[in-house]
């Protein structure tokens, strides 16, 4: 059963092509469109916002998974959902009324989700789980692209995975940053459940073949 999810994040693709490289992911064995949005506040980085979402979204054919990196998202939740976010993400270090913002999300139509930091433990979830579609687990320190996995991230996969299983729910773990080929596998045997992967895609000679190969691994 291919259960297991590949979320190829945009911010590797050449920017000059947009058009072409969404065409290529809907045309891959990749599930969603990973999306980063940084503000120069949260992170040290600033990428893009909702009109360059809105411009993927009229050729995507797959989900937006939008991950916001951005200080207080509250402000912004349904503008992303209004230019074709269906997956919403939040940092639990962006937002003091987290409960409240999952709410706004969901009541803006989307499925919503929380993203920790490298150093946030997972027992701060704990409360919050069951409103989680899903939990982004960051294997890097968010801001940039291309950086090496941080093996800190398998101790925190299994605890949440005992988490989620300990209430019996559906929440999904999806791990971002320095995912590749030689990771994959490891990541699902400590649980995890989607797989953000950008420069390994994108840096790629044929970027399909190699989303083909990291869904192979993930399922197999
Ligand atoms: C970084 C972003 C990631 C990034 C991953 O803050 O959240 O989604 O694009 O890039 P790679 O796969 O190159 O580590
Ligand atoms: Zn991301």
């Amino acid at each position: 059963m291919n259960s297991k999810l590949i979320a190829p994040s945009m911010l590797a693709a050449d920017f000059g092509n947009m058009q072409r490289d969404v065409e290529m992911v809907n045309n891959s064995d990749a599930d969603w469109f990973h999306i980063d949005v940084m503000d120069g506040h949260f992170v040290p980085n600033i990428s893009y916002g909702m009109p360059v979402i809105q411009a993927i979204k009229k050729h995507a054919t797959k989900p937006l998974d939008v991950h916001l990196m951005i200080e207080k998202p509250e402000r912004y939740i349904e503008e992303f959902a209004k230019v074709g976010a269906d997956i919403i993400t939040v940092h639990y270090e962006s937002t003091v009324h987290l409960h409240r913002t999952l709410s706004q999300i969901e009541d803006a139509g989307c499925k919503a989700g929380v993203v920790l930091n490298l150093t946030t433990p997972v027992s701060v979830l704990e409360d919050i789980l069951p409103k989680c579609y899903m939990v982004l687990l960051m294997s890097i320190n968010p801001g940039f692209g291309g950086q090496k996995f941080e093996e800190m991230t398998y101790n925190k996969i299994k605890k949440l995975r005992r988490m989620i299983d300990e209430q019996g729910l559906n929440t999904l773990i999806e791990i971002d940053g320095g995912v590749t080929d030689k990771n994959i596998k490891q990541l699902v045997e400590a649980g995890a459940d989607a797989f953000v992967a950008g420069s390994h895609v994108f840096k790629s000679k044929n970027p399909t073949q190699t989303i083909k190969e990291l869904k192979q691994l993930a399922n197999s």
